[in-house]
Parts: C-alpha cells; sequence; structure tokens
C-alpha cells in the first residue's frame, strides 16, 4: 500500500506530486505528505519544506495551496497505516533530526525495531511511530561519516549514504530520498515494492504505478528488485545493489490514462456498475469474435500444447479476486474437467501444497500489484525451477485489469481483462472482467482436451453473447429496486448471505462487498451448511440473503431458506420469478439463465443493494476506511 511520487526537474516540484498523489491516492488515504528542497536566496543555503496533512489528499492540497513548498525536486506520499495510527506525525515524509534528509517509503522494513534501538541508543529521538522513519536517521548517521571522510561531491556522497543504508533494510521497500545540500539529487530505490522512473525533458518522475505518469511522460522505465537510481536534471544512472551500472532502455506505456469522471453518477462504484455491459461488450469484441474456429473458440493466443500438458490449475488470489477465481475453478472442473483449486495467496506463501506434475499457476490480481499475489508467484517459480524436472517446471499465468502492473513483468503469460481504469476501492467491473477471463479460460480447455462436446461449447459461448444486453435491462431494474430495499437496513448489524455451488463464491463475494462499504458485519455460506453452526445466529434482526437460480441445486436452496424463514429471519431472494420464490419477503429477480452464466447475473443485484445501503447510510463509498485498491505489503 501507499504510494510514492518524486520529481527532479526545473518547475515548480509540488503541483506535479500533488497530481501524481491525485492518481495514487487508491494505494491509500490515511494521510499524505511532500517535501521538497530549495536554495535560500540569502544564504544559499538549501533546505527542506515538509508538509503533510492527516487524513484524504485534499487537506494536503489546502494546505500547500496556502503555505506552498517550493522547488523543483521533491517527494510524494499518500500512506495506507502498517506501523503506527493514521495520525499526522506518523505522516510522511519524515526527516532525519536535522531537518535535511527527508524520505518517503512504501513497504515494510521488518528489521526496524533493532534499527530503532540502535538509534536511539546514540541519542537519536524518533517522532513517529513508523518503520519509515529508521531510514533518514541511517542516511543522516552516514552523510556525517562521509563527511568526515573528506572531499566526496554532495550528489555522490548522497547517494553513497543510501547505498550503504539499504544494505542495513530487511523487507520491501520503494523510496524516495532528498537532502538540503543537494537540490538537484534526487535517489531512489526498491525492493519487492514497484517503482517505476518516468522520462520527460530534461524532469523525470519517479513513481509507485504507471497511473501517476498520466499527463506527464509515456515514457517509463520500471526499477529492479535492490537496484537504486540517482537522478538530476541532467539525467538518470542506475545501479545495482554491488554499485555496477546498469543499462535499459525504457519503454513506451500503452494505457496513458486519462482523467476518469464520474459523470452523472453520485459514485464511481455506481457509475463502475453501470459500466459493466460495456466490460462484457469489450471482453466479447476481444477474446469471443464471431468466426472463430470450433476448436479455438476464445480468442487467447496460447498454443495447443499449452491447453493439453497441463493436468492441473492452482489459483492464486486476495479479496474479491479470490472470490472471482473461485468461481473460475468451479468452471474449470465442473465444465472442463480439469482439477483446479484456489488458495489465498497469503496462505500460500507459507504453506503450498506438496508439487504435482504439469501444474498451472494463476495468479489472479486487479491491481497486478497485491504484495502477497506477487510474492507467492515467485516462491511458486522459485521451488519449481530448484526441482530441475520439466514435467515440474513453473507454467504460471496471470489475469490483471492492469497491464503495466509488477503482474505483467513477472509472469510471462497474461491475460488483460480490459475492464478500464477502476476507481471505486470496491471492486465491480474487475471482478466481472476476472469472471469473463475465467468462462474464456473453461471454454479453451474443454474445447482442447476434448472435455465438452461442438454442441456445449457453442451453447456456453452463444449465452455469453447474450450477457451483456441481460446486465443493462438487469441494472436498471435492481437500481431502483435495491435502493428502496436499502432503506430496510438502516439498523441492521448482521446480514447472512447464502449461495451453493457455482454461485457459493457470489454469496462471499456480496459480503464481502457490504462490510467493505457499508461497514455491516457479513458472512457468506454454503446454502447447506448454515444448519451446521450459523443458523444460531438468525433471529428477525439478522436479513438472510439467498441465490437460489435454476439448476442442481434449486431446490436444496430453497429448503436452506425456508430453514432461515422458519427462524424469523427476513428473507430476500436473487432468484427468478417463479410459485417456488414466491418465499421470499423480497425478490430481486434474475432471468432464467443456464446455471453456467447465472454467476454473471446473480452478482448485480448484490453489487447494488451493498451499494445503495451504504450510500443511504451517507458512507464514504468510494474510498471505504481502512481500505486501499492496491495492497503493496504483506
Ligand atoms: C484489496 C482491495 C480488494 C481487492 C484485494 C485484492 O484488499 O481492497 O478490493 O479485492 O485487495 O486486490 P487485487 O488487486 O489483487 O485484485
Amino acid at each position: 500500500m501507499c504510494g510514492i511520487v518524486a520529481l527532479v526537474g526545473s518547475r515548480e516540484a509540488s503541483p506535479v506530486l500533488l497530481e501524481g498523489l491525485k492518481r495514487l491516492e487508491y494505494r491509500g488515504y490515511d494521510s499524505a505528505g511532500l517535501a521538497t528542497v530549495t536554495t535560500d536566496t540569502d544564504t544559499q543555503k538549501g533546505f527542506i519544506t515538509c508538509k503533510k496533512a492527516e487524513g484524504k489528499l485534499f487537506n494536503l492540497v489546502d494546505l500547500i495551496s496556502v503555505e506552498g513548498a517550493p522547488g523543483h525536486i521533491g517527494i510524494g506520499h499518500t500512506r495506507w497505516a502498517t506501523h503506527g495510527k493514521p495520525e499526522l506525525r506518523n505522516a510522511h515524509p519524515h526527516v532525519d533530526s536535522l531537518g535535511k534528509v527527508a524520505v518517503v517509503q512504501n513497504g515494510i522494513i521488518e528489521n526496524h525495531t533493532l534499527l530503532r534501538e540502535s538509534l536511539q541508543n546514540k541519542g537519536i529521538k524518533f517522532c513517529s511511530e513508523t518503520d519509515t522513519e529508521v531510514i533518514p536517521h541511517l542516511i543522516s548517521e552516514e552523510l556525517s561519516r562521509l563527511t568526515q571522510d573528506g572531499a566526496i561531491p554532495n550528489g555522490e556522497m548522497l547517494f553513497l549514504a543510501v547505498k550503504e543504508v539499504l544494505n542495513l533494510l530487511q523487507g520491501s521497500y520503494a523510496l524516495a530520498v532528498i537532502w538540503a545540500e543537494t537540490p538537484d539529487v534526487l535517489i531512489v530505490a526498491k525492493n519487492k515494492a514497484p517503482l517505476l522512473i518516468g522520462f520527460a525533458q530534461g524532469e523525470f518522475l519517479c513513481a509507485s504505478d504507471s497511473s501517476a505518469f498520466a499527463g506527464f511522460t509515456r515514457t517509463v522505465l520500471p526499477l529492479e528488485d535492490k537496484e537504486l537510481a540517482l537522478l538530476t536534471p541532467l539525467g538518470v544512472e542506475i545501479y545495482d545493489s554491488l554499485g555496477e551500472r546498469q543499462h535499459r532502455t525504457p519503454s513506451l506505456i500503452i494505457n496513458s490514462e486519462k482523467d476518469i469522471e464520474k459523470g452523472q453518477f453520485r459514485h464511481f462504484m455506481l457509475k463502475e456498475i453501470y459500466e459493466q455491459p460495456e466490460t462484457a461488450d469489450q471482453w466479447i469484441s476481444r477474446y469471443l469474435p464471431d468466426g472463430l474456429s470450433a476448436s479455438s473458440p476464445i480468442a487467447l493466443s496460447f498454443e495447443d500444447s499449452f491447453y493439453e500438458s497441463i493436468e492441473s490449475i492452482q489459483i492464486l488470489a486476495c479479496g474479491t479476486s479470490r472470490h472471482a477465481a473461485m468461481v473460475g475453478a468451479y468452471l474449470l472442473e465442473q465444465f472442463a474437467g480439469i482439477p483446479a483449486t484456489v488458495f489465498f495467496a497469503s496462505e500460500f506463501r507459507y504453506a503450498p501444497p506438496p508439487l504435482a506434475p504439469n501444474v498451472l499457476t494463476i495468479g489472479v490480481t486487479q491491481s497486478g500489484e497485491t504484495a502477497d499475489t506477487l510474492a507467492a508467484l515467485i516462491m511458486e517459480s522459485e521451488r519449481r525451477s530448484n526441482l530441475k524436472d520439466n514435467l515440474f517446471s513453473s507454467r504460471q499465468l496471470g489475469i490483471t485489469n492492469r497491464i503495466e502492473s509488477s503482474i505483467a513483468r513477472q509472469v510471462s503469460n497474461i491475460i488483460d481483462i480490459g475492464a478500464g481504469l477502476e476507481v471505486g476501492v470496491a471492486a465491480t467491473k474487475t471482478f466481472f472482467g476476472q469472471l469473463l477471463t475465467f468462462y474464456g479460460l473453461a471454454i479453451m480447455f474443454a474445447a482442447k482436451k476434448n472435455k465438452r462436446s461442438l454442441k456445449e461449447i457453442n451453447e456456453l459461448c452463444s449465452q455469453l453473447r447474450l450477457v451483456p444486453n441481460q446486465l443493462r435491462d438487469l441494472i436498471k431494474i435492481h437500481n431502483r429496486l435495491t435502493e428502496k430495499l436499502a432503506h430496510q437496513f438502516v439498523n441492521t448489524k448482521d446480514v447472512i448471505f447464502l449461495g451453493r455451488g457455482i454461485n457459493y463464491p457470489i454469496a462471499l463475494e456480496a459480503a464481502l462487498k457490504l462490510k467493505e462499504i457499508s461497514y455491516i458485519h457479513a458472512e457468506g455460506f454454503p446454502a447447506g451448511e448454515m444448519k451446521h453452526g450459523p443458523i444460531a445466529l438468525l433471529d428477525y434482526k439478522v436479513p438472510v440473503i439467498s441465490i437460489a437460480t435454476q439448476g442442481i441445486v434449486f431446490e436444496k436452496v430453497l429448503s436452506n431458506a425456508q430453514e432461515a424463514k422458519a427462524r424469523d429471519a427476513c428473507l430476500i431472494g436473487i432468484a427468478p420469478e417463479s410459485p417456488e420464490t414466491q418465499i421470499f419477503d423480497h425478490l430481486l429477480p434474475i432471468p432464467k439463465v443456464s446455471e453456467w452464466i447465472s454467476p454473471l447475473l446473480t452478482v448485480i443485484p448484490l453489487q447494488l443493494l451493498s451499494y445503495h445501503i451504504a450510500a443511504h447510510r451517507g458512507l464514504d463509498v468510494d474510498q471505504p476506511r481502512n481500505l486501499a485498491k492496491s495492497v503493496t505489503v504483506e
């Protein structure tokens, strides 16, 4: 989490930094801050101006508009609190005791306690509870040591000091450093947290991700782990940890991001729910265009051998992406007949299953930056390469909405879900894009491994083509129905979601959406499990929302719903209109479609219901408390 930006150039840095931070705010919004270096015209000495504000970025923007932050070089930060409460004293940048070295960091310094203790033993006073604050103090210490050593130019001295300090740090970091004595030198470095350098004429911008470069440049170079770079208005020098100069050519980013507006919508989340038919249209025209051959019904460019050689699939993901992966695993197993298992990426890292041959590992992450997912993929690839056996070699595929992100640099096979920029922290249209991608993969595996007849494959493809228009109708109807229903949740404290089979992950996703944006406690259960415990929670105050779609478990889910009704729970059904579904106190109707397709429809009323409950409570739907859209720490 956290977003960092840093600029060196010849124009005022603070407006560029604030613009960059605006685009990175999705990474955290507990506080924001920036620091610049400029030279005092009277004394000709450089000094640092450091401004910070608690809460969202607009507070910092207001502060800078009044107090200013002069200088052509600067660093900025938007924070998601890890070490230390979201308070002003913990906001970045952090400075050394002399107020001359300023640092912003994204990541976690795992050995910060030991480093802090040893600095404190030398009399250094700390102002914050953060892990980051050790860095400026250590750099400052190193600078004073190097100063005593004699004639090293200041820029080089700062570089050497940072390089030395990096050797002391354990954990993950992307950081940027400025020093009052060097008004034209910026040092940046990274390890296991993303950092990219953007190249413009006589100025360079560093940032946690490419979205910060919009309107600045499209020429970008990602730093590799353990690299550090020295930037001045004259150029960029990149070094590895041994101090060897690295030469790489920057590349052009494809997706230069446009400014996204809310338009007629009150929140981005609602707008993004409304954009899902377009996500589906675009996915179909890209991956399911007319005229594809029966043997390759989806436009994915993998060789036949890719599908044929794979015997099982493991999927690593977090949060909403994991729920999409669960629908995906259902499709891969039940439609395409290939064993598939979903793991929490964070659990997989420390308790992976025993190695099996011919496994495809899929990482699913809309942001492409989730630390646990990226690290789990690396760990899997490393343990397989250690075996030096072709059968066990690492085969990986990434599914993301950000083809400029870390996962796309890390994994050679990437599927772009192409949902367009999602601003709301609660994922909606990217979830939808992930679902569609899994339909595509399941169809391809079924076709290539001859697990389904041509007729069955064509039928699923035809049903997918109908989805965009079905969505348009559904969104229109359910926006109205759920807005009305949301009024009944004013005093609700707990909600239970039930689903079975392919819709069980949708129950989980619905519960997560509600928790994320409305702060109501919600749980999703496989409907058949309710009687084994969760039923004890039920009374008239706990609404039960049950997904009951046509298919093998339809009657079973209705029976489970009846059991809840018998305990006085208010029963809401996501189900087709039919005599059986009259048991529900409220019905959010969905059309009768095949069970395979149903998650693409059942998710819509559930997204809208969560949205309206949160909006009705007057909550900050797009930036819910404590969350961030991209989680770049473990
Ligand atoms: C955060 C977000 C969730 C998201 C999860 C995984 O927790 O708040 O909405 O589902 O990260 O993100 P990813 O980018 O890997 O899909």
